[in-house]
């Protein structure tokens, strides 16, 4: 059996990573051969509850994982590790507004940032899912010079099994049928889900789900919407946010920047912009992108309409903006020192 390798989850006990934790100790991020050691980070008043995640994960007996390590230093937390879940941040309470939940994860992800600069392996491979996710990732980036950017990302994936799922239903087909989905931009609410360069299996014979749905008013309308607001939805409903399915996501996510996406297929992923289809540069913007030796390449050549073109635009500035505010709080508090 192959060396164990270590695994950061942040936000260790709270509700998405209390799913994520069984996926990956089970073996479907990195494979069924590969044994693991957990590390588990949250904040000093969760250490009680993360005695509690170490006590079932250890009563699931599972053959996989040989150590899990709790703690709050996120020095120990990311010691060493070879991929990191950052799945704890600051969420959004009553009252606060938008940039007071930027500034105070600004200041985690900067610290998380730093120690993985100092302490994880360097190729490690972090994939931020806390929110605001694509700015997050980018301030984390920005404060862990020795990694190399193109190891930071940010989460749409779920958007991305949201608008699948959204597709396969109105098709009619499994998900495991339908392929390349897009979603483009922010993981908020200006993000873009792209039908138009999607395929589908049918009796052994590929189509253009844009074809078969044959509803420019469904694609851009109601199928744009649902998944936009799904979250909300979801919120809604269960008086608690999404977190199997964003637990599920993460696994999806970082399975495939592990083992690779098969030929012709596409994954959204949060990742560095160079500026890609007319998006901004230097914001971590979702793009359809390709993977080979844990590498990304951001698929080139689709063709947008200007339906589509004006949406990225949107999303885009947000994401600018985003990018502005995390700068102008991190020079206030280095001007506060
Ligand atoms: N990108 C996506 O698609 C997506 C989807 C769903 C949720 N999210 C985001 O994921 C995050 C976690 O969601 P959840 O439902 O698990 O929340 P939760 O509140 O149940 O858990 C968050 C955990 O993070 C911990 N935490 C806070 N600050 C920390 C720090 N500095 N270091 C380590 N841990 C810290 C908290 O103590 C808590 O245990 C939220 O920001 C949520 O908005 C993103």
């Amino acid at each position: 059996m192959a060396e164990p390798i270590r695994i950061v989850v942040t936000g260790a006990a709270g509700q998405i990573a209390y799913s994520l934790l069984y996926m990956i100790a089970r073996g479907e991020v990195f494979g069924i051969d590969q044994p693991l050691i957990l590390h588990l980070l949250d904040i000093p008043p969760m250490a009680g509850v993360l005695e509690g995640v170490v006590m079932e994960l250890n009563d699931c007996a599972l053959p996989l994982l040989r150590e899990v390590i709790p703690t709050t230093d996120p020095n120990m937390g990311f010691k060493d590790v070879s991929a990191a879940f950052l799945v704890g941040a600051m969420p959004r309470k009553e009252g606060m507004e938008r940039k007071d939940l930027l500034s105070a994860n600004v200041k985690i992800f900067k610290v998380q940032g730093q120690a993985l600069d100092k302490v994880a392996k360097k190729d490690v491979k972090v994939l931020v899912v806390g929110n605001p996710a694509n700015t997050n990732a980018f301030v984390c980036a920005n404060y862990a010079p020795s990694i190399p950017r193109e190891n930071f990302s940010a989460m749409t994936r779920l958007d991305q099994n949201r608008a699948t799922a959204q597709i396969a239903l109105k098709l009619g087909v499994s998900v495991s049928n339908v392929s390349n989905i897009i979603i483009w931009g922010n993981h908020s609410s200006t993000q873009y889900p792209d039908a138009d360069h999607g395929k589908f299996f049918i009796e052994e014979t590929q189509k253009s789900v844009s074809r078969a749905i044959n509803d420019e008013s469904y694609l851009r309308g109601a199928f744009v919407e649902t998944v936009q607001k799904r979250g909300a939805s979801v919120i809604a409903a269960r008086k608690m946010s999404s977190a199997m399915s964003a637990a599920k996501a993460a696994c999806d996510h970082m399975h495939d920047w592990w083992n690779g996406t098969a030929p012709g297929q596409f994954v959204s992923m949060g990742v560095f912009s160079d500026g890609s289809y007319n998006s901004p540069k230097n914001v971590i913007f979702s793009f359809p992108v390709e993977i080979n030796n844990k590498k990304w390449k951001i698929v080139e050549g689709l063709t947008l309409n200007d339906f589509a073109k004006s949406k990225l635009k949107l999303t885009g500035e947000e994401l600018q903006e985003e990018r502005n505010e995390a700068l102008s709080v991190l020079d206030a508090s280095a001007s506060n020192l």
